[in-house]
């Protein structure tokens, strides 16, 4: 029953590199974009439009769209928190944009400053600007099985926000475990919940490593119907307003553990493995994928 192609979400460039305290140059993002683009993956999350206040990685994002907005082949959605965003992410040259939400208060206040429902009408605003534009709308789900501050995540308030973003116009939902405490234990029943409400060929994951479920935890998503993945090159990632939260799933992981299922995804594993040493070595770092880590071995 696991789906014959998987798109893979590329989300390194924005996930991966927004918790990075020394500023990344511009220049470096815009070639790990191009390199990850050739690699073969259809959609390279490219920068967010959110204040510099807040990120101060990603102050550059105009820099970098622009830098990116016409390459062929794969596309480049950016993250939009309100109309300002969107607005700045349009001029730049965007052609599709995602809005996040989250499952938890906790959460919602400490990254965008707002209640849940002031998110969800501050996105609906946001869905309804893009839509004229006809730029298509993806939505992200935060905290989906636990909160930093709350602790457990019920499988309710996470189908609660999906069909919230489904009917406000996203095309697809991406469920985050931002600090990666999800098990198979807490990742189906979650799964169950939200399937009821939204179609599954709506949903996307996009789980960190944390605690090393995300491979079990993609595995079993993809066994319930899913077919679309977000996974970071190198393992890079965190979100700076979740402490503790280390990286997501690496994209070489998922690649290998995809081709060894015989499942497409149209990626060239040799190409991600470049692609993922040339950022590390920039960040003098050692990748955070088994992967290549086993592979560069070789
Ligand atoms: P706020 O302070 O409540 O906003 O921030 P405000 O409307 O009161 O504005 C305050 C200042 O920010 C003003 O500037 C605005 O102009 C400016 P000032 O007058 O003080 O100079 N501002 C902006 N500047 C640039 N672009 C904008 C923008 N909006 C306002 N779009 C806000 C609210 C949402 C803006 C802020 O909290 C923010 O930027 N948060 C972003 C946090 C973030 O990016 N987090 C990481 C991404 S989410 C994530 O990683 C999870 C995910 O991976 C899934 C998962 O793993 O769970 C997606
Ligand atoms: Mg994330």
């Amino acid at each position: 029953r696991i789906p014959k192609y998987v798109k893979i979400v590329e989300v390194g460039p924005r996930d991966g590199l927004q918790n990075e305290k020394d500023i990344v140059p511009t220049d470096v993002k815009i070639e790990l974009i191009k390199m990850l683009a050739s690699s073969g993956l259809p959609v390279v999350e490219a920068t967010s439009f959110v204040s510099p206040k807040w990120v101060p990685q990603l102050a550059d994002a105009k820099l970098v769209m622009q830098a990116v907005q016409n390459l062929q082949g794969s596309k480049f959605p950016v993250l939009t928190p309100n109309l300002k965003g969107l607005e700045a992410a349009v001029a730049a040259g965007a052609k599709e944009v995602a809005v996040f939400a989250s499952a938890s208060e906790s959460f919602s206040k400490s990254n965008i400053n707002c209640t849940v429902e002031e998110s969800l009408i501050r996105y609906r605003d946001v869905a309804r600007a893009a839509e004229k534009l006809s730029l298509p709308v993806r939505g992200y789900i935060s905290c989906i099985v636990g909160c930093p501050v709350e602790g457990a995540v019920s499988p309710s308030q996470v189908a609660y926000v999906a069909r919230e973003l489904s009917n406000m116009g996203c095309y697809e939902i991406s469920l985050g475990d931002t600090i990666g405490v999800g098990t198979p234990g807490t990742v189906i029943p979650m799964l169950e919940a939200v399937i009821d409400v939204v179609p599954v060929e709506k949903l996307a994951v996009h789980f960190h490593d944390t605690y090393g479920q995300a491979l079990s935890n993609i595995l079993l998503s993809l066994q319930m119907g899913i077919s679309a993945v977000d996974s970071s090159i190198a393992g890079l990632g965190g979100c700076p307003y979740a402490k503790g939260a280390s990286g997501n799933v690496a994209t070489e992981d998922v690649v290998y553990m995809l081709n060894g299922l015989g499942v497409e995804t149209r990626v060239d594993l040799q190409k991600l493995l470049v692609a993922g040493d040339f950022i590390c070595k920039h960040l003098s770092r050692a990748s955070g994928s088994k992967a290549a880590t086993a592979l560069s071995k070789t």
